[in-house]
């Protein structure tokens, strides 16, 4: 029988190997996460590790790989609507409103017109967009289209949040507000969430539980919980010194190039898991 505790997401011993002209690339080795109900885990590490790998696999585009990932302990076997995904770039087609781009997701539900207005219309609401419901994504902010792209993700009432990314290319001003936006959506719709971020302050500052992978070939290096209260303050000394522990990590192979760099100095590692 199901309980409570039992983990929504489960990767066991999953590895990935791309059939390369010159060989095989061994892109994940011997991952293993269980990932409870309601938690907020992000996956960190430098570009290339495989974190978009991991998550393509957890979303079902990708069914080439050895191990087993479960979702509510079945296994995941392709794009379901249990899932709701949200990339870099919004990816809204630029010829529906905000309305009809977030109602697209709802394609294959088998809600009534006024049932799925209503869903629309709460999800509107949810990312704070109600004035910009008709508007086209060509008249949006990319924080804005960003804020579509989650409400468009969250219309089906997934099971999972699945983030790559989601705030890469936004400015740094936009990008702090729509974190705390996304924590604003997750009190009031709260879904397990794992995001894929390679920004290690943006990890910490939205998760519960922070996975740093290892690139080359990508594997788990740590798993950092994140005792830091809520609303948590990025210029607080615990922070900064966590957030400078996990840079270490991170650079200690020499494969992290950050301006923050020179900024690293022997950080005691205590509190994290070696
Ligand atoms: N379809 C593919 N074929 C071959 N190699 C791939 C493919 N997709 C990703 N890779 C390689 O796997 C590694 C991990 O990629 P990716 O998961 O995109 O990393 P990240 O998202 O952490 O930047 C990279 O070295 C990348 O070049
Ligand atoms: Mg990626």
């Amino acid at each position: 029988m199901k309980t409570a505790a039992d983990p929504v997401v489960r990767f066991s011993h999953v590895s990935k190997v791309f059939k390369l002209e010159d060989g095989d690339f061994q892109a994940i080795q011997d991952v293993s996460l269980d990932i409870a109900d309601g938690e907020f885990v992000a996956i960190v590490g430098a570009s290339g590790c495989g974190k978009s790998t991991l998550l393509r696999l957890l979303i079902g585009l990708d069914r080439a790989f050895s191990g087993n990932i479960s979702i509510d302990g079945r296994p995941v076997e392709g794009v379901g609507s249990g899932r709701g995904i949200v990339f870099q770039e919004h990816r809204l087609f630029p010829w529906l409103n905000v309305s009809e781009n977030i109602g697209l997701a709802l394609g294959n539900t088998v809600l009534d017109p006024e049932a799925k207005r209503k869903r629309i219309e709460s999800m509107v609401e949810l990312v704070g967009l109600e004035k910009f419901s008709r508007a086209y994504p060509h008249q949006l902010s990319g924080g804005m289209a960003q804020r579509v792209a989650i409400a468009r993700g969250l219309v089906t009432s997934p099971r999972l949040l699945l983030l790559d990314e989601p705030f890469s290319a936004l400015d740094a001003l936009t990008r702090q507000q729509i974190q705390d936006e996304l924590l604003n959506i997750r009190q009031r719709y709260r879904v397990t969430t794992v995001l894929v971020t390679h920004d290690v302050e943006e990890a910490i500052y939205l998760a519960d539980r922070v996975v740093v992978l290892q690139p080359r070939p990508g594997r788990i290096k740590d798993i950092v919980d994140i005792d830091l209260p809520r609303p948590r303050q990025r210029s607080g000394y615990d922070f900064y010194r966590l957030k400078e522990a996990l840079l270490h990590r991170l650079t200690k192979e020499g494969e992290y190039e950050l301006a923050e760099r020179n900024l690293l100095k022997e950080i005691p590692l205590r509190f994290i898991a070696q």
